[in-house]
């Protein structure tokens, strides 16, 4: 697997170079033990980024016990590291758990494990180039090599990161998206809600699909009417009404069969504190259509860790398609995303304290060592 090196000279080549999203991973990764009679084995440990051994009748590799997270440092401007509302990623990575029947992390263990990793390889992150960040991606999965049908009794966690530019780009390029009419991505007490690796497997198919009718994304409906807009691949979904400081913001409620996207709660605390109406409101695939059609719907964005706020231009959906706003990026999407990154990088105040700060890493890791 290739590295990106933590030199100083070395790591902005390979930082910059168009290496695709999480292809080459940082030095260094962190893990830690679960085990039914021990509980959590201890404090995350720090190690060299390596491949890892298990048995061929591992749980998680034969039942899908596996969930994960994404969560982003970003080079403030001081110089140091910020961590984006970490505390909220730990609690969405226990919900997840939970509804796998996985032992919950507790919320000091996973920020230690960040804390960890940003430490050791935060310094990849150039000073110069406020479009990389550091995607912190945690995952836990069973590891018991036992075939029988019920939750594993062991497990790991593991945290890796890769400095990236952005899940689409480094500019907010409106995207294509089709609407799927022929696949579901979860359903009424499913795991819909969870950060599960079974709902990415299930989505790719439709993925796709969508690829295949020239589009960038997917946009899943509700299960049950079929009607109902839920979520884009793995992002939320706004939708402008209007134009102006009055414009109207909606977004899909949580029904369960939604991520409850942390950059979605941001974006509607944020929205909320710029003086929008905001509301948490079901819109249909109608609506939504006529509604851009008529100019009362001015922008449709979707937003994630990855995708931060990117921008929905055109919309397709079996033959047909409309565009929105014209397909160019409009003002609340951009003023949005230029909010959250100047949160981000320390440009803005916080007054909801969603940075965790780290303390100035050096631009060369550190020798290997155990936390
Ligand atoms: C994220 O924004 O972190 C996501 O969930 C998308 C990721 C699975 C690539």
């Amino acid at each position: 697997m290739a590295r990106i090196t933590s030199g100083a000279g070395t790591t902005t080549t390979a930082a910059t170079a168009n290496t695709g999203f999480g292809e080459r991973f940082t030095d260094h990764m962190v893990t830690l033990r679960w085990s039914a009679e021990g509980g959590w084995s201890g404090r995350p440990e720090l190690l060299p980024y390596g491949d890892l051994a298990f048995s061929p009748a591992m749980a998680g590799l034969h039942y899908g016990q596996v969930v994960f997270e994404g969560l982003k440092s970003h080079r403030l401007a001081d110089g140091g590291l910020g961590t984006f509302r970490p505390d909220a990623h730990a609690r969405r990575f226990q919900l997840s758990a939970r509804r796998l029947a996985m032992p919950e992390l507790p919320e000091e263990l996973f920020l230690e494990a960040v804390d960890a990793l940003v430490a050791a390889d935060g310094g990849v992150l150039p000073a110069d180039d406020p479009h990389l960040s550091l995607y912190l991606r945690p995952v836990l999965f069973a590891t018991e090599p036992c075939l029988a049908l019920r939750p594993a009794r062991e497990y790991m966690f593991l945290l890796i990161a890769f400095v990236t530019g952005g899940f689409f780009s480094d500019q907010p390029d409106p995207v294509s998206v089709l609407i799927s009419r022929d696949f579901s991505r979860a359903a009424p007490g499913g795991t819909g809600e969870a950060k599960c690796a079974g709902n990415y497997a299930g989505a790719f198919l439709a993925q796709q699909a969508a690829a295949d009718a020239g589009c960038r994304q997917v946009v899943w409906l509700d299960p049950v009417e079929r009607r109902w807009v839920e979520e884009m691949g793995g992002m939320n979904l706004f939708f402008v009404r209007g134009s102006g400081p009055s414009a109207d913001v909606v977004s899909p409620p949580l029904t369960g069969t939604l991520l409850p996207g942390v950059t979605r709660d941001s974006l509607l605390t944020l929205l909320a504190g710029s003086g929008h109406t905001v509301r948490e409101e079901r819109i249909s695939v109608e609506q939504w259509r006529a509604e851009s059609e008529a100019g009362v719907i001015t922008e449709t964005f979707a937003c994630g860790t990855a995708a931060l706020v990117t921008p929905v231009g055109e919309v397709r959906d079996g033959g047909e398609g409309w565009l929105i706003g014209g397909a160019k990026p409009g003002p609340v999407t951009l003023a949005l995303r230029e909010a959250l990154t100047d949160l981000h990088h320390g440009h803005a105040a916080d007054p909801h304290g969603w940075m965790r700060l780290h303390t100035r890493p050096a631009h060369r890791s550190p020798t290997p060592s155990t936390t």
